[in-house]
């Protein structure tokens, strides 16, 4: 393996909505630069926003260490500068793992239920990572069917995102904030193992303000609910003051 300070950025592999992948001079690691850019309807509104990506990259720097130091394997190595990281390059599961505390957004939708109605038990849903299919809702039967991930991984992909699950709330409760849902990736490692990739921010969790029920992340976006950026901000301070505590 390549020592880290010789860890050079090369071509770029993948560019995303949010992020942009290259690869470096190590083939099992990748750098991530986090984007300005803020996307809804699977890209079809597209705006960009100073300090996003700058923002985000610290929030997911500072969670996924928080998991590791849990447990939780991840991809996460380093924070490079502001907007970058270095991260281990996976096979990623072609499987959005959605998990949820609290009603909201397509639940909501689907099932004509009240928003921010408590689950009994945390619910995981997976969606078929497809931009052309638009991210179909599908069951772990499918998702067997269609060759995306076999019994064993479901079964570890469902034990870590419950686990993922418990340390987000007691992080979020500390800092005041309801953790409402979020959506997860994982990846296959070189050994077949799966670990915890992509990114943990607000850009994929739904987040609420324990006490005035505001929300704190895309939803803003979205439904256009004023400026997004200083909310994240808002997130971030209130993630390393509790890290102090
Ligand atoms: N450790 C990793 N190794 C390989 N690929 C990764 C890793 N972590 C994340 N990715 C992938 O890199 C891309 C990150 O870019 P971004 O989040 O902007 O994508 P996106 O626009 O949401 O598109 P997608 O629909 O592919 O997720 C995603 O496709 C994600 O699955
Ligand atoms: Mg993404």
């Amino acid at each position: 393996m390549t020592e880290l300070a010789d860890i050079e950025k090369q071509d770029l592999l993948y560019q995303g909505k949010a992020k942009e992948m290259y690869t470096t001079n190590d083939p099992e690691i990748l750098w991530v630069h986090y984007m300005d850019q803020v996307t809804a309807l699977n890209g079809k509104r597209k705006v960009q926003m100073k300090d996003k990506g700058k923002t985000n990259c610290a929030i997911s720097s500072q969670l996924f260490t928080d998991l590791r130091q849990q447990g939780i394997e991840n991809h996460f190595i380093k924070q490079l500068g502001p907007t970058d990281q270095l991260v281990q390059r996976v096979q990623i599961i072609p499987l959005e793992t959605v998990v949820r505390n609290y009603a909201s957004g397509s639940f909501v939708k689907r099932y004509q239920v009240d928003y921010l109605q408590k689950f009994e038990q945390p619910v995981i849903e997976f969606f078929y990572k497809s931009d052309a299919l638009d991210d179909p809702f599908l069951n772990d039967d499918d998702a067997l069917a269609l060759g995306i991930a076999t019994n064993d991984q479901i079964a570890e992909i469902r034990k870590l995102a419950r686990q993922v699950n418990q340390h987000l709330i007691q992080i979020f409760a500390k800092m005041n904030v309801q953790l409402v849902d979020f959506k997860l990736e994982f990846g296959l490692t070189k050994a077949g193992d799966v670990i915890l990739a992509d990114e943990l921010s607000p850009d994929n969790c739904r987040l609420v303000d324990m006490k005035t029920k505001e929300s704190l992340d895309k939803d803003i976006f979205r439904k256009g609910l004023g400026e997004m950026v200083p909310v994240y901000e808002e997130i971030l301070q209130r993630l390393q003051h509790a890290e102090e505590i």
